[in-house]
């Protein structure tokens, strides 16, 4: 049975936000209500209608977000439900693919979206591009930072609620964001969010807190925070910093925010959450086992586009490559493309030459922000090499550092 897709708009909301409300089982409180249906697109919603009834949901942010070389508009996939009444019977996958379709209409070569289970969207043809680390600290106060490590006396912390310096959190960002792929501007719907403070949001361990680091020509960085403070049954400070996000403009301000998030009277634990992978504090760290790791992927991609995606992007080193790529979903990638392309520039046009290498457009959604995941993928026999070394190049040149991480869940 097929079921049609429309897109809704605001008076349709309510039945929208029930299909995610039952998809996610939970429920947010009015005002948290009204700030998502404020950040809805409404002209990038789709719904699946049985009869008069919404079934199934998805939407889109229009993100900016930064590649290797650049930034490009990128379609941000969000809000990804069916009701637990019509699961199973292909809803999610005709959402997919219409939205697939949507995006290469407008224009926008690469689709992207953090998962709630990673297992769901391989079969759409996007790739895990991304992965996040997340450090646990035990007894944290005093780590120390290698000898080395920068420190810049004209700079100062200064204390502050986060909703005061709204300005400079957001200057600090936008000095940031374009340094690492993966990351995407936010606008003030985004700082909306992240500085709404709900009290679902706050786990038990209190208000959004802030400490930036400064000097007499402005801010140069912040972290935001949570503090669980408490003590055990012997009567011993046992607090728990969690920290939200570190960002600095330079090495001494982030070394700074680093040691007093790791230095702080009455702390037994810092729990950073999401951080990347090639976090500069591993290295800042004299003992980098102290940072307990935990991984998990982060953002999946995927080339909406192939010709016009690689050809947005920098390389790290010259690549010239016949590549053959598989797309069921979309058919207008399956075939040969010829990729020429280097640190200053990339064509990429499609060909009928005998290719060098041949991959599912999920591997090069893998690839796609720099992450190196190709020799991975050829390693696990996932894409196949036609001819000697031409799989290695492609992976050196689409490879990329700092490696990608977005930082802020869509
Ligand atoms: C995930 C969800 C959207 C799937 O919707 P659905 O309409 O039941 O999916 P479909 O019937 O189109 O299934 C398509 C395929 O995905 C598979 N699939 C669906 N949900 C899956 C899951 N959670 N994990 C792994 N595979 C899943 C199906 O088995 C099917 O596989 P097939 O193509 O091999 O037959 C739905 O179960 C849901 O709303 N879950 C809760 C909210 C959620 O997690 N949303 C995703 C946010 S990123």
């Amino acid at each position: 049975m097929t079921y049609p897709i429309r897109p809704i708009d605001e008076s349709q909301w309510p039945a929208f936000a029930l299909v995610l409300e039952e998809g996610f089982g939970w429920r947010p409180n009015p005002a948290q209500n009204e700030r998502y249906k404020a950040e809805t697109e409404f002209d990038r919603t789709l719904a699946v209608f049985d009869g008069d009834l919404i079934a199934g949901v998805t939407s889109i942010y229009s993100l900016t977000m930064t590649v290797p070389g650049g930034q490009l508009p990128v379609a941000g996939v969000t809000a990804v439900s069916v009701l637990p009444s019509h699961r199973r019977r292909g809803m999610l996958s005709s959402l997919m693919r219409r939205q697939l379709s949507d995006i290469r209409e407008r224009g926008e070569s690469v689709a992207a979206l953090y998962t709630s289970e990673a297992s769901i969207y391989g079969r759409y043809g996007y790739g895990r591009a991304s992965t996040s680390l997340s450090f646990r600290f035990r007894k944290p106060g005093g780590t120390p930072f290698v000898a080395n490590a920068p420190s810049d006396p004209s700079l100062r912390l200064r204390v502050a609620k986060p909703a005061d310096v709204r300005a400079d959190l957001e200057k600090v960002f936008a000095s940031v964001v374009a340094r690492r792929p993966g990351r995407y501007e936010r606008n003030a719907r985004y700082w909306d969010g992240v500085l709404a403070d709900e009290e679902a949001d706050q786990g038990g361990a209190g208000p959004l807190r802030s400490v930036l680091a400064e000097d007499d020509g402005g801010v140069r960085g912040y972290a935001l925070f949570r503090i669980k403070s408490s003590w055990d049954a012997d009567g011993i400070p046992d607090g728990e910093v969690r920290l939200q996000e570190l960002e600095a403009a330079d090495p001494a301000a982030y070394a700074l925010l680093w040691r007093s998030v790791l230095d702080r009277d009455l702390v037994s634990r810092v729990e950073a959450g999401a951080r990347p992978v090639d976090d500069p504090l591993l290295a800042l760290l004299a003992d980098p086992r102290q940072a307990r790791a935990g991984w998990t992927d982060e953002l999946w991609v995927r080339l909406v586009e192939v010709g016009a995606a690689l050809a947005a992007r920098s390389y790290s080193a010259p690549v010239d490559a016949v590549i053959e790529v598989e797309d069921d979903v979309c058919p207008w990638n399956a075939r040969r493309w010829r990729l020429t392309a280097g640190p200053a520039g990339a064509e990429c046009a499609p060909v009928d030459d005998r290719p060098d290498v041949t991959l599912p457009v999920a591997s090069l959604g893998s690839a796609y922000l720099g992450d190196g995941m190709l020799t991975e993928h050829l390693a696990a026999g996932l894409v196949r090499e036609h001819s000697p070394g031409a799989l290695r190049s492609l992976a050196t040149a689409m490879s990329w550092s700092p490696r990608p991480w977005a930082g802020l869940t869509f």
